[in-house]
Formats: structure tokens, sequence, C-alpha cells
């Protein structure tokens, strides 16, 4: 009845009316169907067919070799200059689609495509996985969203959330680190705030891209109950949580197939056992075929392949694919636009942006996520410490953000690094956003004499720190997507310069600004130590307000940071060729090759624990400048697992503890089950509870097809970290599956 009524309308009423009659139905799955039932088969496909956003020859200067023949197009007309582009289908009101990436805000990858156009650059999703704060990556999504929508897009490629099996990745940056249910949480609230300002979101890439080497052809090889209980739960956990509109499937293979037509990712697993009712688009290049690719699960292919789907309606005219597969399809894409508002809220561009307090969003977010991760009390810096010598690491101008897709350029301006970089690469080469951390610094600190060196001549860096108070290194690493790090190290011999400058002045502090772990060398010869991460807009400020204790630190690591590549699952990257790493991945030709996890589901501080193996530090660390007792633990079994304990702020200032409960299923290690970000005045006691999430109590039983929880005695602790046991307890489930 509402399918005819709506299709009268579109026959006889022009596109204003249709659309406004569509708008009185709130049902979005009706409004869809209606939508959907009222598109010719053409219409459908175009729905289905995402071109490039932007086209380089309209930039008219000569390409180099290595772009490939796909991408030299110009923009097509009505697209904003972005990833990708769908035309509208006018007639019935669907609006085009206008994606834009990613998760650190409204990209614009080199700056040179939207000449000019600058954004609100959050931290790394690290940083934000390591505030341990929901609401504030929910804010950093409603942010985010609000500026996508502003500036006219209403589809971001955002919510990377691929756990960090390998810590010399170069997109780990864009994650949310090694962790299911913290990733799952994070990633899942910041997807929530995006598309509460209408403009839909991915979560991505589906599944297990865990190293960026050999990413278009290697074999990610992992058992199924292993992968339910990692990398798919952390996707799992985010899609319940964050609703995202659509799901982008990954370049690399699974156990044999193209994520982009496995038949167990997409359509078992998703679509399947998740009831997951919103589109699969690949990645940029990661569709391999036509019908095997739909009949798995995928719904829209996107530039840079084939383009299979170009196909698509003389396969169906030949019966290979069915017409009511691209109806499927594109209803998943009209529902989502639907349910997530797009269509009744239109993003435009030239929308207002409240600069100011974006940018004060991504200081909050910069603020929570630095993690102090060594202090032997040369921090915070003491009002006696009036002779500061700031050394390297362009803290004179600003401070680092990773690269490839997601890159955004800053509001306020930036200067690339083009050290070692030519043709593409140095179009793409390391962008520093004009926060500076010395200017913020010197600001905070009126009364101090804040000297700067760039730390290009150790020896005469340490010269200098020898007659400071107080002497910091701030050190940074570019990565970025496409190509991970030869070692996890600091370039351009950062290393020595922080050892040189610790042996002369041991009230030396260094700042890293790295997307990954890397190995200190020089870390008991330096005072204290905090992790910055990619800081984003407002880096500078942030840094310096923590420096001085004007803001406690409170991030706690989403990673563990290993003691050496021998500690890792694989301590050499499966098909890493140092001399073949190019920017994005353009142009590296590699053979297939397979990548084992022995780790299987014991990620990142599991495999520690299974190992026995001693971290540089673990998963959760995090210092600030006061202490914290735990005292009287109360476990609690039965249905579930839940901790209650007094925790109490044992130090001179007031300051934010994470406790953290880990739960140890019968035989098997601890995970990560829940936790409490609670900020307590000094002397002051708080009885906290921490419920176990269920989904961390189960396991994953294959020949059933189902989630168990194992009956008997669950091994529990909480505490500062993975491994800490500050409370040890057991608990018993009664209840043996469910
Ligand atoms: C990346 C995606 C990104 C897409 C569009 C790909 O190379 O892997 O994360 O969204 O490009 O720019």
């Amino acid at each position: 009845m509402l399918k005819r009524f709506v299709g009268l309308l579109l026959m006889t009423s022009t596109l204003t009316t249709a659309g406004a009659a569509l708008a009185q139905v709130s049902d979005p799955d009706a409004r869809a169907r209606a939508m959907v039932d009222a598109m010719t088969l053409d219409e459908q496909i175009g729905v289905l067919r995402t071109q490039a956003g932007f086209g380089l020859l309209s930039l008219g200067v000569p390409l180099p070799a290595s772009i490939p023949e796909s991408m030299r197009k110009a923009t097509p007309p009505g697209a904003l200059g972005s990833a990708g582009y769908v035309p509208a289908v006018e007639r019935v009101g669907m609006p085009a689609q206008q994606m834009s990436d990613a998760s650190l805000g409204v990209g614009n990858l080199g700056g040179f495509i939207r000449r000019g156009d600058e954004a609100t650059s959050l931290p790394a999703t690290l940083a934000l996985a390591a505030t341990f704060d929901p609401e504030l990556a929910r804010a950093a999504g409603d942010m985010l969203g609000a500026e996508a929508h502003a500036k006219g897009f209403n589809i971001q490629l955002a919510g990377g959330v691929n756990l960090t099996r390998e810590p010399r990745n170069g997109r780990n940056f864009e994650y949310a680190g090694e962790d299911p249910l913290l990733a799952g949480q994070i990633v899942g609230a910041q997807v929530a705030g995006i598309q509460g300002r209408h403009v839909v979101s991915t979560v991505k890439h589906f599944a297990l891209n865990a190293q960026e080497t050999g990413r278009f052809v290697h074999d990610a090889q992992l058992d199924e109950a292993a992968l339910r209980e990692s990398d798919l739960l952390a996707f799992e956990i985010a899609i319940d949580r964050g609703r995202p509109g659509s799901v982008m499937c990954a370049y690399n293979r699974i156990n044999g197939d193209y994520a982009c037509e496995s038949q167990f990712l997409l359509g078992k697993v998703l679509k399947g056992d998740w009831q997951y009712p919103g589109w699969v688009m690949s990645d940029w290049g990661a569709s391999h075929s036509l019908a095997p690719a739909l009949k798995a699960g995928l719904d829209q292919e996107s530039p840079q392949d084939g383009p299979y789907f170009d196909g698509l309606k003389a396969a169906v005219e030949r019966g290979e694919v069915s017409p009511e597969r691209v109806r499927d399809a594109a209803y998943r894409i009209v529902r989502s636009f639907h349910a997530v508002g797009v269509i009744d809220d239109p993003a435009k561009p030239g929308g207002a942006i409240d600069k100011d307090a974006h940018a004060e969003v991504a200081e909050r977010v910069a603020l929570s996520g630095m993690v102090l991760l060594k202090n032997d009390g040369v921090l915070p810096l003491a009002a006696t410490a009036r002779k500061i010598l700031v050394i390297g690491g362009f803290a004179d101008k600003g401070v680092l953000s990773g690269g490839g897709s997601s890159q955004v350029m800053p509001y306020g301006g930036h200067f690339t690094d083009r050290r070692g970089r030519d043709g593409i690469a140095a179009i793409l080469a390391p962008v520093y956003g004009l926060s500076s951390p010395l200017a913020a610094l010197k600001a905070l600190r009126p009364d101090a004499d804040i000297q700067f060196d760039d730390g290009g001549d150790p020896a005469r860096a340490a010269a200098l720190a020898k007659g400071a108070d107080v002497a910091i290194v701030f050190a940074t690493r570019p990565e970025e997507e496409g190509m991970d790090a030869i070692a996890p190290d600091l370039p351009y011999g950062q290393d020595a310069l922080i050892a040189a400058v610790g042996a002369a002045n041991p009230r030396t502090v260094v700042v890293l600004e790295t997307g990954n772990p890397i190995l200190m060398p020089w870390l008991s010869k330096v005072g204290a130590v905090l992790q910055a991460w990619y800081p984003g807009q407002r880096g500078g400020p942030a840094i310096a307000k923590v420096l001085t204790g004007e803001v406690s630190p409170s991030g706690r690591l989403p990673m563990t940071f290993p003691a050496g590549v021998a500690q890792l699952p694989r301590p050499a990257i499966p098909g890493f060729d140092p001399n073949n790493r190019k920017p994005l991945g353009l142009g590296a030709k590699v053979a297939p090759f397979a990548v084992p996890f022995p780790e299987g589901a014991d990620v990142g501080y599991r495999w520690f624990e299974r190992r026995k193996a001693k971290p540089l530090f673990a998963f959760g660390h995090g210092l600030t400048y006061t202490t914290f007792g735990y005292s009287k633990l109360a476990a609690k079994g039965g249905e579930g697992v839940s901790a209650t304990f007094t925790l109490t702020n044992t130090g001179p200032r007031e300051g934010t503890e994470v406790a953290q409960l880990y739960v140890a299923p019968p035989g098997r290690t601890h995970r990560l089950a829940g936790w409490a970000r609670v900020t307590l005045k000094p002397g002051e006691s708080r009885q906290v509870t921490i419920v176990a999430d269920p989904r961390l109590l189960a396991s994953y039983d294959v020949k059933a097809g189902a989630w168990r929880r194992a009956g008997g005695s669950y091994d529990l602790y909480v505490g500062k970290a993975a491994g800490s046991r500050d409370l040890v307890a057991k608990a018993s489930l009664t209840e043996g599956g469910r």
C-alpha cells in the first residue's frame, strides 16, 4: 500500500513533493523500501558504484608514473574533491554520496585536492583509546560529524578498529589499540557521535588488516574461534555501540579469500549472525570480482579497482546476479541514509563551523590521552626549574600527525618535513600542525628562561642541557598508511640525541610523538617519558599543560610496549622488504604471502601473559601526579562477574585513575572485562564496582556455532595495568553457556 502510494507520488510530482511525502514516513525501513522500489534497475546499480571524488587531472600538473590509471581523471561534476562520490538519484530524493576520510578529522590528503581546505585535527585514535573514556570519544565523533556535515560530506570513512597485532604497523595510529573491548567501545562511541550529526560512518577495515606490508595481497590466517574472540569481537562491539551505516571490507585476504568476497566474513558473520542491516563497501581497490563478491555480501564497489560493477547490469540480464540482490544492496545504502538522518538533514558545503569549540574537543582528547610512562619526580616541572632547554622534534614549530588517507590539514596551518622524500612521497611527506609546544610552554612559564635547540647536533644539545635545570627532548616518528616501520625505534638519530642529553642531565624529559610503541635504549638515563602520540590541533598547549602540571596526565596505554621484537608473535614482519616501501603502498608490487597469527585470540598483553614475557610498559599502564591505593576487594560470581573495591587517592594532588578489571575464564588468559575512570581529590576514597562485560566471559565454540560461558572458577584481578594484579580474587560462574 505504502509502496503504491509513494510510487504514485513519484510518477506524478516533482522531487520536492516526493521528498516531503517520504519525510512523513517515520520508519527508516519503510522509507527506504519505498525509495528503492521507486528506483529503476539502472538507478539501483548507480548507487552501488563509487567513483573517486577527486581527479588528479584537475590539478593541471604532471603526474608521477606511480599514480594508477584509475586515478588519472578529472574531478567528477558535483563531487566535492574527496575519497569517494556517487551521483544523486534526484528523481527519488536520494542525495549524492559524498565520502570523506576518516577518524581524525575531515581529511584532505596532501592538502592539494581541496586547496586551502583545513579542518580540526584530532589526536591519533590511539590517544582517544588511551583516554579509556567513551564519552570523550563520543564528543570527538560529534565534533567530527558536525564538521563533515558543514563541509557537505554525508559519509565519513571513520571507525578504524583493527586490533594492534603488529606494533610496527604504519596505520596503528588510526586504530584504537590491541584490546577488543576497549577498541570496540571507543570506536563505537566515536561512530555514534559522528552519526548523531546525520553523517553516516563506516567501521573498517573488516577484518584482520593487521599490517600494511603487502596489504593488497597478503593472506591473514587465523582460525574461526580466535577470530571471533579478538578482531571480530572488536567490530561486533563497535557495531553494537555505534550502529554504523556501513562496514568497509579490507584489502587483505583472510583464510584464503579476499575480505571483500569472503562468504564467512560478510555473509555468515556480519549479515547472518550479527544481522547487520547496513551496507558493505570495499576499501579503495579491495574488490576483485562481481558475482562472487556480491554473493558473499559486498554491496558497493569503491574506486581504484575493477570496475567490476560496470558489468552488473549485463550480469543481471544474463541471470548471474539476481535483481533482488541488487535491490538489497541499494536498499541497505538507502536504509542507512534514512536511519542516520542524512535525507532529512542533508549536508551542504559552507555550513558554519565553531572552530574554537572544535579545537577545544581536540585539546581535551590530547590532554586525556597522553600517557606518562615514567617519572622519577622531574614532572610536573617545579617552579624552581627556571632554566629550561627544549630540544628537537620541531617543537618550536608544531606537532606531528600520521600520514595517508586519514591526513587532515589542520586549522592554523602546517608544514611538511620533506627529509629524504621526492616525487609523490614528497607530496605526502609528514605533516606538522603549527601548534608549538615551545611557544605554549613559554606562555605558561613566563618566569622561566626557555631556550630551544633543534637537536641536529647531539653533542651541542648535551652541552647546553648540562647547564639547564631541566631538558625536554621532543622526539618524533612519522608513521603512515601503506608502509610499516622498519623497526620500533626513532629515526634521524634521535635515540643517540636522547642518550647524549640524558647522560648530560638526568633531569631530562622525553616527549614522544609516535603512532606506535618504540624501544627506549636510553630509558634509564632520563627522568621522565611522556607519550603524546600525535596530539592534534592543540597538541602544543596540551603538552605544555601536562608538563607544567596545569593538567595531570590521565591516559593509559592501549597497547603493550614490548621490550624487544623477539617478544612479538612475529619477530619479523611477514613479507617485509625494507627496499620496497611506498607511500600508501602505491606501486609496491609483492607476491602473495601468508601472515600467520600464532597468538590466536591472545593479542597483545594476553600473548605476553601466555609467554610470561615482561614488556617495557604494559597495556593499561600510565602514571599521574598522584598515587592511588586499592583495598577491600569483593568479587561476585553467579550469573556474571563483578568486582567491588575501594580506591583511594594516596598522593598530594587531585588525579584520575583508570582501574581495570581483568578476568580469566577457566584455562584461558586474562582479558580486560571492564574499567572505571575515576577522579579523586587528595585523600579521597571511593567504592567502585566494575561489572565484567559478559562478552568477555565467553569463548567461541565453533562446533556449536555459539558463544559459551564455561561454568566454574574465574580468576580475576583489579589493578593499574595488565599484569599488575593489585587485588586478586576468584569468582565462580554458575551457568555453563548462554
Ligand atoms: C584506505 C581507507 C580509506 C580509503 C579512501 C584506502 O586506501 O585504506 O581507509 O578510507 O583509502 O581514501
